[in-house]
């Protein structure tokens, strides 16, 4: 079985961005830890990150009728704003699991709405690099 996780803007800086909320991995130690828990339940994990809405709209929208069995995603900051991220997910007829590294409920109010939750499985939020590897973990058993 197959697992896509997506990572929107600005999580290719992990590591040097606001090491204090989201920690000092970079987004390819994530990666690599995500792809080994997943080996470890048996899933295949790829990973796709991207700094641009239509890019994450247009990775989606390849979701239909592919081979992937579910997909974890981090919106980043369209998290808040993407109605695109959210209807492009609608479309899929596989789970989600939403990941964020930072706990956004007791961060800004503007972070305290998630476009994509009602969509997804399930939310993981303010564990950091330890939430995708729940996810995975979560997501195997989905699958
Ligand atoms: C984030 C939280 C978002 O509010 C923020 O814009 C991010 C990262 C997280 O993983 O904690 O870029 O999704």
């Amino acid at each position: 079985k197959k697992v896509l996780v997506i990572h929107g803007p600005n999580l290719n800086m992990l590591g040097l961005r606001e090491p204090e909320t989201y920690g000092s991995q970079t987004l390819a130690d994530i990666d690599t830890a995500v792809k080994n828990r997943g080996a470890e339940h048996g899933v295949v994990v790829e990973s796709f990150q991207s700094n641009s809405e239509s890019a994450i709209v247009e990775k989606i929208q390849t979701l239909v009728d592919g081979d992937v069995h579910g997909v974890i995603i981090n919106p980043a900051a369209f998290t808040h704003t993407s109605i695109a991220i959210r209807d492009a997910l609608l479309l899929l007829s596989i789970p989600i699991v939403e990941v964020h590294l930072s706990n956004i409920y007791r961060r800004e109010p503007f972070r305290h709405t998630s476009m994509v939750a009602d969509v997804a499985v399930g939310q993981i939020a303010g564990f950091g690099k330890a939430g995708y590897l729940l996810a995975v973990q979560a997501m195997a058993g989905l699958i």
